[in-house]
């Protein structure tokens, strides 16, 4: 079947949503989705989106530029720093004017909370900068937006996914999209197509991500030619729970829960004695690694506590009720009278497809712009979190970018002409399918992948060294000619799972290679990438953006300097 739509955007997340609501009053816009948009994961976002409102106590948006930036341990963008942290503001009105129910302080304001990083006067003492609905940010601002798209009327195509994004020649023709409740194949004809399919967290054995974030856009895009940035550095979120990964929420420790050792030590008095458990997540991600390795883990175990119960029922019921429903629900605790047990969780890819602050997709490290397709929100990288994003500053990167993304699609789509998609991409599509379908291989999807998620997780997670790298990168290589060979049983169209599981799973392969070889290649610790080999961050070598490119020969790295328009490079100490 065939549609034609002004703007197409790939992904019903925070980025998507925000973006069709800019671009809908220009022209006709599509969301397609391989969820229903409610399930995307923004709605796992929990602590809160920061802007400097000042609302409990002076702050600046100069300020959170600084702390995102220093948070970076300088690979961040200062331009898209700058935007972010200055549009930070009028976004959070926007998101209250169209109905996001924030909680509220004494006198009425947005709520603001405490969030790891976020300081005031240049790294002086903590702020309060986290707006925030309960334990469930990210749940109310997809509502608010999916509301406002569905009042603009944007078109939305539930359960498609898209599995070609049509580039000829440099110009955007549309997309291809399975659907999944039939295998059909649909080509969606658009002016202007935006990538917004958030993460790849499904990388790692132990992460907070949902199963869906299989980096789809990143290597869709990858396959076309395009580059990818600074995937080498991927978040640890301090605290998710000991073996599950799912994400309990650093507002836990921005409303005053502390990390405990074995001997009940609060540790991170010796890791961060300014900023304590509410340093930047590399350095608490770090600091519990180490607990855990020289044997102050719980029970000898891989885990420490944190702890809430001195916070009281009642604060506990009111700011953090999803953790307390997660707690009950996985663990069978409440955490307003016992300590939850937690251990880092891959939570976030600071790299991806390289934009500009438009959300242009770039071709290069030159800059060239591939005009006609954007990227915004997890999959794309703007460079706004450098080497570790703050906590907060995901849900407002999606908001603030999503935001520019749309503004500058509504204005593309107007001096542009629909291109014919020719030849028909669905023909390349079929074969792919039925390479998967017809193959009679003997690989299974579940054991590659397993196999994929172990040697991420051991060999490229919080601590890396070169020799444990180098593995996972050969690891990776065969994985990905087993994957040659795998078998998809399940031949029918309906809804076939399998299928597209086979389908993510090489998207998947594809990033890790990437990942792991950006990550062989730099020799130095800056923010998440942290070398027990090269302990120290080196300004003068490595101060480079990494661009990986997919050519005939494998993957190629180039580098890319670093915007530094405001801030110097300094050590970091919190
Ligand atoms: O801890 C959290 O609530 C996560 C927020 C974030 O990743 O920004």
């Amino acid at each position: 079947m065939y549609h034609n739509y002004d703007a197409v955007v790939i992904g019903g997340g925070g980025a998507g949503l925000m973006a069709a609501t800019q671009i809908s009053p220009a022209g006709s816009t599509a969301v397609l989705s391989k969820l229903h948009p409610m399930r995307s994961h923004t709605g796992a976002a929990q602590g809160g989106i920061g802007a400097a409102l000042g609302n409990l106590e002076e702050d600046l948006w100069e300020w959170h530029m600084f702390d995102t930036v220093k948070g970076g341990d300088y690979l961040v963008d200062q331009d898209a720093a700058e935007i972010l942290a200055q549009d930070a503001i009028e976004a959070i009105y926007e998101l209250e004017h169209w109905g996001l129910p924030f909680d509220r302080t004494d006198d009425g304001k947005i709520a603001q909370r405490p969030f790891g990083g976020h300081t005031c006067n240049y790294g002086e003492g903590i702020v309060r900068r986290a707006c925030y609905t309960a334990d469930r940010t990210g749940h109310a601002i997809l509502q608010t937006l999916y509301q406002r798209a569905i009042r603009n009327r944007v078109d939305f195509f539930d359960e498609f996914q898209v599995v070609d994004i049509c580039i000829e020649a440099g110009a955007c023709q549309g997309v291809v999209a399975y659907e999944v409740a039939t295998g059909e194949l649909h080509i969606f004809r658009a002016k202007t197509v935006l990538i917004a399919t958030g993460g790849c967290g499904r990388l790692f054995r132990i992460t907070s991500n949902a199963y869906s974030f299989t980096g789809d856009g990143h290597a869709m895009a990858f396959r076309k030619g395009v580059p990818l940035e600074d995937m080498e550095f991927f978040q640890f979120h301090p605290t998710g729970i000991y073996k599950l990964g799912i994400l309990i929420t650093e507002a836990v420790r921005g409303e005053g829960g502390i990390l405990l050792n074995k001997d009940g030590e609060r540790f991170m008095e010796r890791y961060s004695p300014n900023l304590l458990d509410l340093a930047p997540r590399d350095v608490v991600a770090r600091a519990i690694h180490t607990e855990v390795a020289e044997g102050r883990g719980i029970d000898g175990k891989d885990y420490v506590h944190l702890d809430a119960s001195h916070l009281g029922r009642e604060a506990v019921e009111k700011k953090l009720p999803d953790i307390q429903d997660f707690c009950g629900t996985y663990l069978g605790i409440d955490p307003a009278v016992e300590p939850m047990p937690v251990q880092p969780t891959a939570h976030y890819a600071m790299g991806g497809i390289p934009t500009n602050v438009d959300g242009q997709v770039l071709m290069d490290e030159k800059g060239t712009v591939l005009h006609g397709v954007y990227a915004a929100g997890e999959c794309a990288c703007v460079s706004v979190h450098g080497a570790n994003r703050l906590g907060s500053n995901s849900l407002l990167e999606l908001v603030v970018f999503g935001r520019r993304a749309g503004r500058h699609m509504a204005k593309h789509l107007t001096e542009t002409d629909f291109l014919e998609v020719k030849p028909d991409p669905r023909e390349r599509v079929k074969e792919e399918l039925a390479r998967l379908y017809e193959g009679d291989g003997t690989e299974e999807v579940a054991t590659i992948r397993s196999e994929m998620r172990d040697v991420m997780m051991n060999n490229v997670g919080v601590f890396r060294e070169q020799k444990r790298i180098d593995e996972a990168v050969e690891k990776v290589r065969e994985l990905r000619n087993r994957y040659g060979k795998i078998r998809v049983q399940n031949r029918s169209n309906l809804f076939n799972q399998e299928l597209l599981e086979a389908l993510e799973l090489g998207y998947l392969l594809e990033l890790a290679e990437v990942a792991a070889m950006s990550a062989a290649a730099r020799k130095e610790s800056r923010g998440a990438h942290s070398r027990a080999d090269y302990p120290d961050r080196d300004d003068d070598n490595w101060l480079k953006h990494t661009m990986a490119f997919r050519t005939e020969r494998g993957v190629e790295l180039r580098y890319k300097p670093v915007n530094i328009s405001f801030f110097d490079p300094k050590p970091r100490t919190f």
